[in-house]
């Protein structure tokens, strides 16, 4: 049988987790505001609207921030579409994803449905189309208690109180040519820059993310983000990342799995491009990433070809996610824990329908995706403080990578100190043997054991079959003298909770 080992000290460690790495994204496209939060007709609707079924999920999943209202569909908003009687909102063609938007949800609805269901907004402004000027709007109508033009206009509308929203991104994906007002890293660092600056001026509690590159692919990454803070270093506080990765040609699942070797080399790559424009401008300010689109995205490239244009909420970008997938975003929710030291904010993309975790049916059933349950547990779980464990495996090479690790691990010392909690991923087709010496916990024991494994790595979940991937206990470990042995099973997730 394969070993591996796992050496942990209870005084190195890599940092508070912020919880806000467990963060979400909402935006309006497909279905995931309408007929996903957001379905009026449904049995289950409150009196605004929203699916309750599906903020429940939502609670359920400990969700502390949720990015709106996009995504590409941002740089070509005008928010004042979505505010004051429903029944005057315009109708627009809406060019990100060649939709028509009817407005029915706005920013004071998201901001209704957020404090419904337990968490907060991060507010994305439209620096496309827009700059500045709307901005400064959007954030007064938000965040003033009242007595100037937008914050009574908000009054009007129905919300006395402020939205108070702390955290905002300077736009969505500026470097890509796909979006609706494309810039150059320079264009686009004068205006973050200038809108920021304003922003701060209106509100000094808010913090700012400016736009990274939208993938480790792009021509012009890290370049781009060197540019951008050098126009923006003083007033931004985390550079967004965002990654997604596919297995559209059937690779292997060692070869899908290795994916979160990219991750890791990414994000070290950004933060030294942060600390080079930290270092240049002789600051003793630190910029954070804010990792808020990350994913697995491509089932759905082939249909979405063959959407019709100018639907509201068409059935789009709705991948449905197999177990090799689970498997991946477990590696993923590691990376982004192994990283909490620079990485704040993470936002997996999505929440409902598109690219999501959750799926529901118009008027009809929800259910929950394979991806859903090691996201659930690192939000449960992975709250508290990431430990710098080291760890001896096996390895092996895929086509991208030489000597990959077989073995992907992290571990979070709860914020009670009650609970020491293992995340490992086996990427191999082997049991994994691992043994880790607790002699700094004395006298811990196992609390429970989760494991999520497949014989079919392409096995999903549906409305007709939703427990066909789910978690279950699993009694593979001994606790003798202080050392602790699990055994993994092949490709499996795994999360090992131990009272302390
Ligand atoms: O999450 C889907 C889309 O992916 C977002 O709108 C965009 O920012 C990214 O390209």
């Amino acid at each position: 049988m394969a070993k591996a080992k796992i050496k942990i000290d209870k005084d190195y460690r890599i940092g508070e987790i912020d919880k806000r790495i467990y963060g979400s994204f909402i935006e309006h496209i497909g279905r995931a505001v309408y007929g996903g939060i957001y379905d009026p007709a449904h049995k289950l609707a409150d009196d605004m609207g929203f699916r309750r079924d599906v903020m429940e999920l939502v609670r359920e999943l400990q969700v502390p921030v949720v990015r709106y209202p996009g995504g590409n569909f941002v740089s070509g908003y005008r928010w004042e579409d979505g505010i004051g009687p429903k029944d005057q909102r315009p109708r627009r063609p809406e060019l990100a994803w060649f939709a028509v938007e009817n407005n029915q949800v706005g920013t004071d609805e998201f901001c209704e449905w957020a404090r419904r269901t337990g968490t907060n907004v991060m507010m994305a402004i439209n620096l496309g189309t827009r700059g500045a000027e709307e901005a400064r709007s959007l954030l007064e109508y938000c965040n003033f208690e009242g007595g100037t033009y937008w914050s009574d206009l908000r009054r009007k509308n129905g919300y006395q109180s402020p939205h108070n929203i702390m955290l905002w991104n300077l736009g969505n994906e500026m470097d890509g040519p796909w979006q609706i007002g494309h810039k150059t890293a320079a264009e686009y660092g004068r205006l973050a820059a200038e809108t920021a600056k304003v922003m701060r001026w209106l509100d000094p509690r808010i913090e700012l993310a400016v736009c990274g590159s939208s993938n480790s692919g792009m021509a012009t990454c890290y370049e781009w983000e060197s540019t951008v803070l050098e126009h923006t270093y003083e007033f931004v506080d985390y550079v967004s990342m965002h990654q997604y990765y596919g297995n559209p040609n059937n690779e292997s699942i060692e070869d899908f799995l290795s994916n979160t070797l990219d991750m890791d080399r990414f994000i070290n790559s950004i933060a030294a491009t942060c600390d080079y424009i930290k270092a240049k401008k002789r600051s003793k300010k630190n910029i954070y990433i804010s990792f808020d689109e990350w994913n697995v995205w491509y089932h759905a490239h082939p249909q979405n070809a063959k959407a019709i244009k100018w639907q509201e909420g068409p059935a789009f970008n709705e991948d449905i996610y197999n177990f090799e997938d689970a498997l991946l975003v477990g590696g993923m929710l590691i990376c982004l824990m192994r990283h909490s030291d620079r990485v704040r904010i993470a936002c997996q993309a999505q929440l409902v329908n598109v690219i999501a975790p959750i799926m529901t049916e118009n008027n009809g059933r929800i259910w929950k995706q394979t991806i859903y349950y090691p996201y659930l547990h690192a939000s449960l779980y992975g709250r508290g403080t990431a430990m710098n464990l080291v760890l001896e495996s096996p390895r092996f090479d895929t086509k991208r990578f030489a000597g990959a690790p077989v073995l992907d691990a992290v571990a979070v010392e709860s914020e009670d100190n009650q609970f020491l909690t293992f995340f490992a991923l086996n990427k191999s087709r082997e049991t994994l043997e691992t043994e880790c010496n607790l002699r700094d916990y004395p006298g811990a024991h196992i609390e429970e054991m989760l494991v999520m494994t497949s014989d079919d790595p392409k096995k999903t979940n549906s409305a007709d079959a939703p427990a066909a991937i789910v978690p279950r206990l699993s009694s593979a470990y001994t606790l003798d003298n202080n050392v602790l042995t699990v055994k993994l099973s092949p490709y499996s997730w795994n999360v090992i909770r131990v009272k302390l």
